[in-house]
């Protein structure tokens, strides 16, 4: 069996980033060398300043970093040097073309594959820590034996990542379960063994999971799709205890101390966000239609839909609560990152959120401990694709909390940080005008302490008066 002795990982990401650190600090004998073409990612790696935040990963990084952990740009030096090279860059869904804003966009990683075959002097294991269609490493094993050099042989692992992001580190430290798929050759089952290796240097064997490629790749899909699924079951609920008076945390409640259900991942929420969940499941969508499937396909998608509507929901309740205008209006938002503990902002409900209230004409301050004021002007302009001018009049974005909510007619809370709870919620409905709304979107504040201060409380899936 191989030993693995170095390892190079291709795309210093979410994933990338925080799973190979994590591998160099419990494998102290195996170098790691995690290499990206963003030079300024990869200099912030090697910096005091991480390009992520992630409780955890500082100390980390900190630990391995110089000793056997390193960040480069030098792409094919990485990939010479390694026994095993993790591919993990990003798969988003694609804009154009077939499939669009279905079907993932490979095309990363398959500038990475090409690159593997055409740098490579060496055998290597060659595994898809990337989210990909099912049958993506029969493509990626096309690419690499149409150009590889004469005798460099590969093998194809997929080792999905679970982590999630704002746990990542415990996630990594204490994982559920490690998938690893494989050929069922004795060649892939070798390869197999090798990074069970890896991994079992800290994860117990009985968590090492290994089964075939085409099952491994389908159930990262799978596994995504099952949990946006159960919060979309969870918030299509909360609509129906706000038109009825029940109250869907205790709903929730009651339902998850059924052990078939389990009390996790039923909070309702103004919706899910985040890089992967939306894109997995219109990536499971375009497989099941693909494959002649459309019932399947259908099902998938209302998942996705239903989280629109909460989002769309949502907004418009703030703007009904407000006399139906919301024009001109002084609203915050505190938290502007997809969820807590994390500065990731991509597919954030916060973004959408803010876009309805521009529609509607209103002013918006934005508060979030985490996001950089630059990254927020991105994302309210498609990336630096649209002009910020029509906007900057409406948009302020705030270093407090207490700063955004100042003169606010109305306080919108779209991410949980553990900040907004233990605010001085009685100076700011002092410095609001009345009457002063609060619309929580996470179910996280306490609506009757906020009640008694005076402050109209919204919160999804309460029934208006409870
Ligand atoms: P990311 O966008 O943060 O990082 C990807 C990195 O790959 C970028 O820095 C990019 O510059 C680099 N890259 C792209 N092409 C390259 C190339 N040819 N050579 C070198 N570097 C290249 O993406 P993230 O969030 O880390 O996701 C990576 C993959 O992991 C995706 O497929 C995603 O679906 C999956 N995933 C993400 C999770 C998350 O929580 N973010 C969790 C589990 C899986």
């Amino acid at each position: 069996m191989t030993q693995v002795k170095k390892i190079c990982c291709i795309g210093a990401g979410y994933v990338g980033g925080p799973t190979c650190a994590v591998i160099a600090l419990k494998c102290p004998h195996i170098q790691v060398t995690i290499v990206d073409l963003n030079q300024n990612r990869i200099d912030a790696w090697n910096s005091d300043e991480l390009p992520i935040y992630e409780p955890g990963l500082d100390e980390v990084v900190k630990e391995a970093r110089g000793r056997n952990l390193f960040f480069s740009t030098d792409v094919d030096k990485g990939i010479a040097e390694a026994d095993l090279i993790f591919v993990s860059v990003n798969t988003p869904t694609k804009k154009s073309g077939i499939g669009a804003g279905f079907a993932a966009d490979l095309k990363f990683l398959q500038l990475a594959t090409r690159r593997i075959a055409e740098v490579a002097t060496s055998p290597k294991i060659v595994v898809e820590k990337s989210t990909v269609p099912c049958r993506t490493a029969d493509s990626m094993r096309t690419i690499l034996e149409a150009n590889h050099r004469p005798g460099v042989t590969f093998d194809i692992l997929s080792n999905p990542e679970f982590l999630a992001e704002g746990t990542a580190i415990s996630d990594l430290f204490a994982p559920d379960r490690v998938l690893i798929g494989s050929l069922q050759t004795n060649s892939g089952k070798a390869a197999c063994a090798a990074l069970a290796e890896v991994y079992g240097n800290w994860v117990p064997k009985d968590r090492i999971l290994t089964v075939g490629l085409w099952s491994s790749e389908l159930s990262k899909l799978a596994a995504n799709a099952m949990l946006a699924q159960r919060i979309s079951s969870i918030n299509a609920l909360s609509a129906v205890c706000e038109a009825t008076g029940a109250n869907i945390d205790e709903v929730a409640y009651a339902v998850g101390k059924d052990t078939r259900v389990g009390a996790k991942f039923l909070k309702a929420s103004v919706g899910f966000g985040g890089s992967c969940f939306q894109k997995d499941i219109l990536n499971l969508v375009y497989l099941a239609e693909s494959l002649h499937l459309p019932e399947v396909a259908r099902y998938w998608r209302a998942v996705v839909e239903m989280n629109e509507y909460q989002k769309e929901r949502f907004s418009r309740k703030v703007v009904e609560t407000l006399f139906n205008t919301i024009t001109g209006k002084k609203i915050a938002i505190l938290g502007w990152a997809f969820k807590k503990d994390t500065g990731d902002t991509r597919e954030s409900p916060s973004i959408s959120i803010a876009n309805h209230f521009l529609d509607e004409k209103a002013r918006i301050t934005i508060y979030d401990p985490k996001v950089t004021e630059e990254q927020i002007w991105l994302d309210l302009t498609d990336e630096g694709t649209k002009s910020a001018e029509p906007i900057k009049p409406h948009i302020s974005i705030q270093k407090s909390a207490e700063e955004a909510c100042k003169d606010a007619e109305a306080i919108v809370v779209c991410t949980e940080w553990d900040e907004f709870k233990t605010l001085d919620w009685q100076k700011i409905y002092d410095n609001c005008p009345r009457p002063a709304f609060i619309f929580d979107g996470r179910l996280m504040l306490d609506r009757a302490a906020l009640q008694k201060i005076g402050f109209k409380v919204t919160t999804i899936g309460t029934g208006d008066g409870l």
